[in-house]
């Protein structure tokens, strides 16, 4: 870290002072964020922390404090409640910023539906709360589940919390309800009981919450119901998920059912026509704002029938039927006290301005992101100075410009560094095939840069990664800076690792004991098998992530040709087949392959994949869904078609588990060809392949509209 003293330019005093710095702040942060639910610190700053803390460790093995927060392994996330898997994935929404967003919104609905332009698409508008969401579950009407949203997939379950909530009914009233359910909406606190609540807090010695939000949060993740109990929490109910069986055509009216059944929905729902009814809506809403018991920040709009809500499906995190509409940020201005440079996973030098902290919209923010080099040169700014910030939603503050740029004593322009501030490598910026230089100066370390390799290795493990459980960022950087481990292969070995280190077996080292060793081992051994998309995603390479690797997954399926092309491509260069094979799928472009041959050209990546793979076996990708006669087919769409959008039909496809191609070749199953198709169709018929028309290809799916 700039800034920072390198380790063998310290004395033992200095050494053993910062150590003791860092386990304080390092004590500070956990506290905040495991028992308060009020982190202060993001996490690129505390990973900061903690690297600088296994640096200094590592150059004073000798200052290692008995309270060394490299040792304070394990200390898991409250571990009060039980995991709790969703039915159906707890979705995000898409951010729109202006009127602007809005209009593009409706204009990409009404695209992908295949609408005509200025077609009336019902939307409905309501106030997007600032609280926490939540998946109450109910089997014939009882409430059987409560589980909070955690990573969308799987949250905690906090039913017995959830049922001293009074806006949560344990048995549904009425009738029509569906006999399984998932009912979702927000937790809230409301301004006057967070302010009642913070001045109990306050007379009693405790630590306040810093908006109603967290509070929420905290009092929802209490381990004693009764304290939940006392919290006075409220509940709006806005949208469901798995229902056994339909019981509404329209977004409206399902969540006017909602009121029927025994829960609160949000007055300020409406419905509209058009574009401007929205907007107006917006604008109420906005205005209504100040006199509102609770925090918003924002309008949500919803298609609002529920079978274009089903064509519209969604998009990687969020659905496409949905936006949120959001206020405008709250501002500030503060100094900024120094600029930092942190080192990402694939070398990206993300410069950081650390400031005085300052309450923006409710919260205490003490770092801005300034993106980038260029970012910087256009703001010009400079250490010491006063600036403008920005903090919109969950979204890192952001600097918008100096205050006081004619300053007396102001520094000379901010001088981004050329070389990695943990490697001291090369930083460079790369230039593409149009000779322009790319915004993101890069460390060149690979491997060899500490930084990126403790973030490879954080990713890897990682729930999108390998999903180790028991293995997080904390266990990979003691296990790093302790000399066990240098790359993932290690991992698959890492008895031996610890054996060679010189360490004592894992039971005993401090934090671990019998039980969390040999689960840890247990849970490594677990990963020796796994699927083609996550081992791809998982070793993090370059423009090569989550959704490039599962769609080179599902078209290669197994493990062994894939890499066989990716090998040839990089012999053989872009002329070559091979590298069609990889740029031939629908959704990928160049920059995946590029990177993956890359990769494959630096020798040791070659050697650290060879030992990986001597640990891991790499399954085939299960194809989406297998009950499709469509599943593991690759199909093209060419001509017009004329039931849906070109974007539509791809997008039902993939999620059959087809995988869409924008070309014909032997390895083709399916055609689909509309009306004037050309090329593509004559090479299908010189191929044999199966050709449908739209409607063939309908009916094949089983598309219920036909
Ligand atoms: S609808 C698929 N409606 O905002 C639709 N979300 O940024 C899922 N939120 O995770 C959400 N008010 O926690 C919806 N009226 C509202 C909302 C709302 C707040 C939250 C929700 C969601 C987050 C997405």
């Amino acid at each position: 870290m700039p800034g920072q003293t390198p380790p063998e330019a310290m004395s033992e005093t200095e050494a053993q002072a910062e150590l003791a710095e860092l386990a304080k702040a390092i004590a500070a942060a956990d506290a905040a964020y495991y028992q308060e639910d009020a982190p202060h610190l993001s996490d690129a700053e505390y990973d900061a922390l903690r690297l600088r803390n296994a640096e200094l460790e590592a150059a004073f093995p000798n200052l290692k404090r008995t309270d060394s927060p490299s040792e304070q392994v394990g200390a898991a996330p409250s571990g009060t409640f039980a995991k709790a898997r969703h039915a159906e994935p707890m979705l995000s929404l898409d951010n729109a910023f202006s009127d602007e967003d809005v209009a593009d919104f409706l204009g990409r609905v009404r695209r992908f539906l295949g609408l005509e332009e200025g077609t009336p698409v019902p939307t409905t508008a309501e106030p997007k709360i600032d609280g926490l969401s939540l998946s109450l579950t109910y089997e014939d009407g009882k409430l059987v589940r409560a589980a909070t949203r955690g990573n969308g997939q799987e949250g905690e379950d906090v039913t017995a919390n959830a049922r001293t909530i009074d806006d949560i009914p344990v048995e549904l009233s009425g009738s029509g309800w569906p006999a399984r359910i998932d009912i979702r909406g927000e937790v809230f606190m409301s301004k006057a009981e967070f302010a009642a609540l913070n001045a109990r807090e306050a007379e009693a010695g405790n630590k306040l919450y810093a908006n109603p939000r967290n509070a929420a949060a905290g009092s929802l993740r209490q381990k004693d119901s009764e304290i939940t109990r006392s919290r006075a929490l409220n509940f709006f109910a806005y949208a469901w998920a798995a229902a056994s069986e339909p019981f509404s055509e329209t977004q409206f009216e399902a969540v006017a059912d909602f009121t029927g059944w025994g829960f609160v929905i949000n007055p300020g729902f409406t419905r509209h026509e058009t574009l401007e009814g929205l907007l107006s809506a917006y604008r109420e809403i906005e205005t209504a704002r100040a006199t509102l018991d609770y925090d918003i920040d924002g309008v949500v709009y919803k298609v609002d029938r529920l079978d274009w809500q089903a064509r519209l499906g969604m998009q990687s995190r969020f659905p496409r039927w949905a936006i949120a509409h959001k206020f405008p940020a709250d501002r500030a201005s503060t100094r900024l006290e120094k600029i930092d440079i942190q080192v990402g996973r694939t070398g990206t030098l993300t410069p950081v301005a650390r400031l005085t902290p300052v309450t923006v919209g409710g919260v205490v923010v003490s770092n801005a992101t300034l993106h980038n080099e260029d970012e910087i040169a256009r703001l010009d700014v400079r250490e010491g100075d006063r600036v403008e910030i920005q903090r919109a939603g969950d979204v890192i503050p952001q600097v918008l410009g100096v205050i006081d740029p004619d300053r007396e004593g102001r520094p000379p322009p901010f001088e981004f560094p050329k070389t990695c501030p943990v490697c001291d490598s090369d930083a460079v910026r790369e230039v593409d095939d149009k000779g322009e230089a790319d915004v993101r100066r890069r460390c060149t370390g690979g491997l060899i840069c500490a930084a990126q390799r403790l973030e490879r290795l954080k990713h890897f493990v990682s729930r999108k990664g390998l999903d180790i459980e028991g293995l997080g960022a904390k266990q990979i950087e003691l296990f790093l800076s302790l000399g066990v481990i240098s790359g993932p292969q290690d991992i698959f070995r890492l008895k031996d690792a610890i054996d060679a280190a010189g360490q004592p077996p894992l039971e005993e080292w401090e934090g671990f004991g019998e039980t969390s060793a040999a689960n840890l081992f247990a849970s490594i051994d677990a990963r020796r098998e796994v699927p083609f998309g996550r081992f791809l995603n998982a070793l993090g390479i370059r423009h090569v992530g989550e959704v490039s690797s599962r769609a080179y997954a599902r078209n290669f399926i197994d493990w062994a040709p894939f890499w066989e092309s990716v090998q040839r491509a990089a012999d053989e260069g872009e002329e070559g087949e091979a590298w069609q094979a990889l740029t031939g799928i629908d959704g990928l472009g160049a920059a995946a392959a590029g990177a993956l041959t890359d990769f494959v050209r630096e020798a040791h990546n070659r050697d650290m994949l060879a030992a990986l793979l001597a640990e891991v076996t790499v399954l085939p990708e299960e194809a989406a869904a297998s009950d499709s006669p469509v599943s593991g087919k690759t199909v093209v769409f060419t001509g017009t078609l004329e039931q849906m959008t070109r974007d539509e039909a791809k997008a039902r496809a993939s999620a059959l588990g087809a995988k869409v191609s924008g070309s014909v070749s032997s390895k083709t199953d399916i055609l689909v060809a509309g009306p004037g198709a050309g090329s593509k169709l004559k090479k299908a018929q010189e191929l044999g392949i199966q050709t449908l028309s739209e409607a063939e290809w309908l009916a094949l799916i089983g598309d219920p509209q036909t």
